[in-house]
């Protein structure tokens, strides 16, 4: 009987997950070895000097998946380096990584000599570690694949594109889906293909953390009604420059949809400052604004990968 593992702190999403694999299968059978999943919370102490201390259940089955979704990476990255070992020496024999969000996927190429580029060594050690990942729309910029930043057995690189495409077709019919940058026309590109919406991307330029500016394409968003869609917004400031471009060109009402809703700091509130309306995101980072929920899909790339 397979066993979903997670985190005291992300414990609605794995159950959420959870519900979806035990969902899976042919209606009205009764759990089968697929569909018949568990779900086990890591116990988890922090001593005074900060080092963990963490507890699995002490006799696991062959195939475990543990459930970490990567925002606020660096203390996850140490529980996953310290977990997943310690779970093959309790019995796993088949361990995969659900992480809806994966970071340090953004750091593709030193810009500057000696610039480490995390998403190389990141992805490393997440393939030594794993026998398979399932994650959301990563950040594949200048790889194609999923398996040439995290080479392991088995890489599902899942996409909320179309589901934020479904969501703003009912909420936003007919408008415009505009991509901030030329790396989020990957996303903007299928969620317009599901829901049947234009689209367009912009340019941007990125010259520090909060310091972007944004191009918007040649066209005419007069009395239209738009949303931003891309991978994630972290500062906000790609999506309100665009939204401040599109405001002052004549857009009637400027959305936004994100799969990852990782909102540092200001971010929500320098959005709205600049003209943008309703924010919408999938659950792969916990926040007011989701909208998506991510189990289903991550249900069924988990039992393909078990079966
Ligand atoms: C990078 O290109 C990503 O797709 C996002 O556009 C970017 O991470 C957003 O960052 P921020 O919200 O800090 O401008």
């Amino acid at each position: 009987m397979p066993l979903l593992l997670c985190c005291d702190d992300e414990q609605a999403p794995a159950e959420r997950l959870l519900a979806a694999l035990q969902a899976q299968g042919p209606q009205g059978a009764g759990p089968t070895e697929q569909t018949a999943w568990r779900l086990a919370v890591i116990e988890r102490h922090r001593f005074p000097d900060g080092e963990w201390r963490l507890r699995l259940p002490p006799a696991l089955p062959a195939d475990v998946a543990l459930y970490r979704s990567l925002h606020q990476p660096n203390e996850k990255l140490v529980e996953l380096l310290l977990a997943a070992p310690a779970a093959r020496e309790l019995g796993a024999r088949r361990l995969w990584l659900v992480a809806p969000y994966l970071a340090y996927m953004r750091q593709d190429a030193a810009f500057t000599p000696g610039e480490v580029v995390s998403q190389r060594h990141v992805g490393r050690w997440l393939a030594a570690a794993f026998d398979g990942l399932v994650t959301v729309d990563p950040h594949l910029h200048r790889v194609a694949t999923l398996a040439e930043a995290v080479p392991v057995g088995q890489a599902h690189a899942l996409s909320a594109a179309p589901l934020l495409g479904a969501l703003v077709a009912q909420r936003r019919p007919g408008a415009l889906l505009l991509g901030p940058d030329e790396e989020s026309a990957q996303w903007v590109q299928q969620a317009a293909a599901a829901a049947g919406l234009p689209a367009a991307v912009c340019r941007k330029v990125r010259r520090g953390d909060r310091d972007v500016e944004v191009q918007l394409p040649a066209l005419d968003v007069r009395g239209r009604a738009v949303v931003i869609l891309d991978d994630m917004a972290s500062t906000g400031r790609t999506v309100a420059q665009a939204a401040a471009a599109l405001r002052a060109a004549g857009a009637t009402s400027v959305d936004v949809a994100v799969t990852h809703a990782l909102f540092s700091g200001d971010a929500l509130a320098v959005m709205q400052a600049a003209g943008v309306g309703a924010v919408w995101s999938t659950d792969s980072v916990p926040h007011a604004s989701n909208a998506v929920a991510l189990a289903p899909l991550l249900a069924k790339a988990l039992g393909d990968l078990s079966r």
